[in-house]
């Protein structure tokens, strides 16, 4: 049964019993504690808490997900995927245990003549947390089975939690026997409460269903967590992997050759040359393409890019593991231009705007790819270096350093030096490296740790917004001074009830018209002042968790405490400054997509007071001409004093009317679309100007690149483009004044000066050679004799070491050509002297050397020196030593 079947057959299902199907949301979340969706049940958790009210009792979805931490598995199990596809139905207080196990084994057992899976009972195998005696009677009366096929697990299998605070619950699996050719037969009895690891091949778990009914508020294992009380209401999440039904119900051995993702494992075949099923490490390989080259693409789809930390370090690692194991596989040129098509066509069917979005996506990959060469090459000059160094040394082995300089420096991955290394007949020092990495991790984690204390501790937000019981209402669209009332304070990571005088504390109000920076646009700053007289001043707003405004604030004068009136005055200069930065980053925007094509989609932003940077996807760097045009375009739509506009809608809605949909909204939301006329159209939660001619003016700074295929834009806006634009106008004025010229004429008159200089320059320097050659003809007849030697000594001030050359040369050309000749010529320049001793053929056949006698004059000038025989130069540092020089020289001459 192809996985786009078991999707739909999925979600019919449920759909028929009265649940809401939902589209996925985005892979990227809203959540301080998740990097990525991970399963299917994050995009409904404010409504498992209570946070949101639920807009149906049931709901279906089939999610897609990221999980990373079992990385070094994927390729190895047969189960372990970066990306999958949750499928889930979810009961918000409707039905629970009983209903959640009956609808799961309908489906799993129904015929596949009836829509449903067809799998044979005797193969299924449900488990319970050992101890939930109420989930193993429903069990047994629901599918008939008795007792000892249902199986106890311990808390690590059987109770369900993020892995972070947030909602969950003692849960039952479904696990699907395999056979023997995939591991012993359980003895369940004698195995105890901890799944047997040799087990988890041959008895798959498939669907996990989690009887959702507490909050935890910490989680430190799988078995170590604090509860902090039931939910409002007893929840159903389940999820049942597509990929893991996919394999069982289509013969296979494992998810990476499901119909989905094996296409991509027969190209990278066809382009390596290598086997499937010839060679166990080379599968490995195979299996890792077809996994991270699918889960990258998905990453980047959703708007993730390549970077060094965070999401972007995740997708990074993901795509240069896929493209070094098809090095690995013996293809060295570029291989996503191959692979990735092959993904995008299969997951494309589902995900139609893998297809719409395929030019950004390309291009964010390719480019991805050449770093990564780049990288590869410049690394591999480098381990090169450090294998010659070690073989040199009699070592066998590479250093820790030097594998972590490789790491650190060149981004150059651990596995590839090991390879290398052993192709070389090199050994590396692994233990040294792990331990260079252990320390970086540690100075990376104290880092974050130190960040995440000056944020605050979730659990006391989480207080707080419980206190609060609703969403802090945000008035700052319409007002710039509300009225309010203090909720919550937070100080040193936990809620208290006053402050004072001097105190840095985090505020929270019911409402309020502070802008909580995010969506790009900075926070609003201002001061709020309370009923009993006491005002804090605000710095900076943040929201760290949906629903919650917090400010941080320090207390001017007066106590603040829990419960007290609030009066916030935002502060309007710098409001509307950063307003009007929004509103020109929408015009920017929409600008480069008419200039450059729908690509140019926007990957970042920041709108600061006065000022903007807009970062998008762009194969290479943007001409002159473009951003000139776009410059134009907008400062004529400026004037044009378009109303700007901002309209709540439903997500459909506003795809409909045009907008560009930006990454990590959910589907279904209702979303605000802000309209700058009908020109551009955003989904936006920032704030913005009225109408477009308060923008007064916008100035493009210029672009550059800042990654793989983003360039970034910076600007100026308002009254700050304008005193950019006043600067360089006094600057031109100068320029005008002292080149006696009008400010057309300037670049002309600037480059005749460039090429007057230039030629007065080569003029110069043409005369002081002639110069120093005419005293040539004098030296050479000026001739001493030591021995039967004829010398010339002289020293040169002035002339640096190309002018000492060209003179003792010419020198010596003057010189009889019979008799040995032997000129020595020390010049000073800039403080440095230099020497160049030149010998003639009849000196040299005597056994006279170039080289040891500019040995000596170097030694006299504190430097060193050498050459041939015939012509040797050196240096110094001590310009007093000139005459001690030539002296030294002909004593050695003397000698000779
Ligand atoms: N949330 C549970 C899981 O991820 C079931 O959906 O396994």
């Amino acid at each position: 049964m192809e996985t786009a079947e078991i999707r739909r057959r999925f979600i019919a299902h449920f759909e028929q019993r009265g649940h809401t199907p939902v589209p996925s949301a985005p892979l990227l979340v809203d959540d301080p504690n998740l990097l990525f969706v991970n399963a299917g049940m994050v995009p409904f958790k404010p409504y498992f808490l209570g946070q949101e009210a639920t807009p149906y009792p049931r709901a279906t979805s089939v999610q897609k997900c990221i999980r990373t931490p079992d990385i070094e598995d994927v390729g190895k199990t047969t189960r372990h995927g970066t990306f999958f596809e949750m499928c889930g139905n979810f009961s918000f207080g409707d039905y629970f245990k009983e209903g959640a196990i009956e609808l799961a084994w309908d489906l799993v057992t129904k015929p596949v003549e009836d829509g449903g899976f067809g799998f044979e009972e005797s193969r299924l195998w449900p488990s319970v947390l050992a101890g939930d005696d109420e989930a193993l009677h429903l069990w047994m009366k629901v599918t008939g089975l008795p007792e000892k096929r249902i199986v106890k697990l311990g808390p690590k299998e059987n109770y369900w939690s993020m892995g972070v605070p947030g909602p969950g619950g003692p849960c039952s699996e479904i696990l699907y026997d395999r056979g023997p050719e995939y591991g012993p037969d359980a003895d369940w009895d004698a195995m105890g409460t901890a799944m047997a690891p040799e087990l988890e091949d041959r008895y798959l778990e498939f669907w996990n269903l989690v009887f959702m009914q507490e909050e935890l508020s910490a989680v430190r294992s799988k078995e170590d967590f604090d509860i902090l009380g039931p939910l409002p209401r007893k929840n159903i999440d389940t999820g049942m992997g597509l990929e893991r039904v996919a394999y069982l119900l289509q013969g296979k051995q494992n998810m990476y050759e499901i119909d989905v993702m094996f296409p991509v494992i027969e190209r990278a075949q066809e382009l390596s040359g290598r086997r499937y099923g010839a060679d166990a490490g080379d599968d490995v390989r195979l299996r890792v393409v077809a996994d991270h080259v699918r889960s990258s693409l998905m990453l980047i789809g959703d708007g993730v890019t390549p970077g060094n930390e965070g999401r972007g370090y995740v997708l990074r690692r993901l795509m240069r593991r896929a493209i070094r194991s098809m090095r690995l596989l013996g293809v060295e040129d570029r291989v996503l231009p191959e692979l990735l098509p092959v993904s995008r066509d299969k997951m494309g069917v589902t995900y139609t705007e893998l297809h719409r979005d395929w030019d950004r996506i390309s291009t964010v990959a390719y480019a991805e790819e050449d770093a990564f060469r780049a990288t590869l090459r410049a690394g591999t000059q480098i381990f090169d270096l450090a294998a010659g160094e070690a073989k040199k040394a009699g070592s066998p082995t590479l250093s820790g350093e030097r594998a972590f300089a490789l790491h650190d420096t060149y981004g150059f991955p651990i596995d590839l030096t090991l390879e290398m290394a052993s192709e070389q007949g090199l050994s590396v020092d692994e233990d040294g490296f792990r331990r260079l990495m252990g320390q970086q991790r540690d100075r990376a984690k104290a880092d974050a740790k130190a960040k995440k204390a000056k944020h605050g501790d979730a659990t006391a937000y989480r207080e707080v917004a419980d206190g609060l019981g609703q969403r802090v209402e945000f008035t700052g669209y319409d007002e710039v001074v509300s009225e309010g009332t203090v909720r919550g304070i937070v100080f040193g990571g936990g809620a208290v009830s006053t402050a004072h005088a001097g105190d840095e504390v985090e505020l929270v109000l019911d409402r309020t018209p502070f802008y909580a920076e995010g969506g790009g646009q900075l926070a609003d700053q201002g001061v709020i002042e309370l009923g009993n007289g006491a005002r804090v001043e605000v710095l900076d707003v943040q929201s760290p968790l949906t629903g919650l405004i917090v400010h941080q604030v320090r207390v001017l004068d007066g106590e603040i405490s829990v419960g007290e009136a609030a009066q916030s005055l935002v502060d309007v200069e710098r409001r509307r400054s950063i307003s009007r930065a929004h509103t020109a980053t929408h015009m920017v925007h929409k600008a480069f997509r008419e200039a450059l094509g729908d690509t140019a989609t926007q990957a970042g932003s920041e709108n600061a007071p006065g000022r903007f940077r807009f970062d998008f996807s762009a194969t290479g760097s943007v001409p002159g001409s473009v951003l000139a045009d776009v410059e134009a375009r907008v400062n004529d739509l400026v004037l044009a004093d378009l109303p700007v506009e901002a309209e709540i809608m439903t997500q459909k809605e506003a795809v409909a009317s045009g907008a560009m949909a930006l990454f990590g909204e959910k589907y279904g939301d209702q979303v605000r679309v802000v309209s700058v006329g009908d020109w551009a159209r955003e989904l936006c939660g920032g704030t913005h100007t009225g109408r477009s001619a308060q923008l007064g003016v916008v100035k493009l700074l210029g672009e550059s690149s800042i990654g793989s295929g983003v360039r970034r834009v910076e600007a100026l806006v308002g009254a700050d483009a304008y005193r950019f634009l006043a600067r360089e106008h006094v600057l031109v004025a100068q320029l005008s004044e002292a080149l006696k010229a009008r400010p057309e004429e300037l670049p002309e008159r600037v480059s005749d000066l460039v090429e007057r200089l230039r030629a007065a320059e080569k003029e110069i320097e043409s005369f002081r050679v002639t110069q120093l050659l005419a005293a040539a003809g004098r030296l050479a007849s000026e001739a001493d004799a030591v021995g039967e030697v004829a010398f010339v000594g002289h020293r040169a001030d002035g002339a640096d070491a190309g002018d000492v050359r060209r003179l003792a040369l010419d020198v010596r050309g003057r010189l009889a050509p019979d008799r040995p000749g032997v000129v020595a010529i020390v010049g000073s320049a800039n403080g440095k002297p230099s020497v160049v001793v030149a010998v003639n053929d009849a000196a040299r056949s005597r056994g006279i050397s170039a080289n040891a006698l500019v040995k000596a004059a170097a030694t006299a000038l504190g430097g060193r020196g050498g050459g041939k025989d015939d012509v040797a130069q050196g240096g110094g540092a001590d310009t007093s030593k000139v005459e001690q020089a030539l002296a030294d020289v002909r004593a050695e001459l003397a000698r000779a």
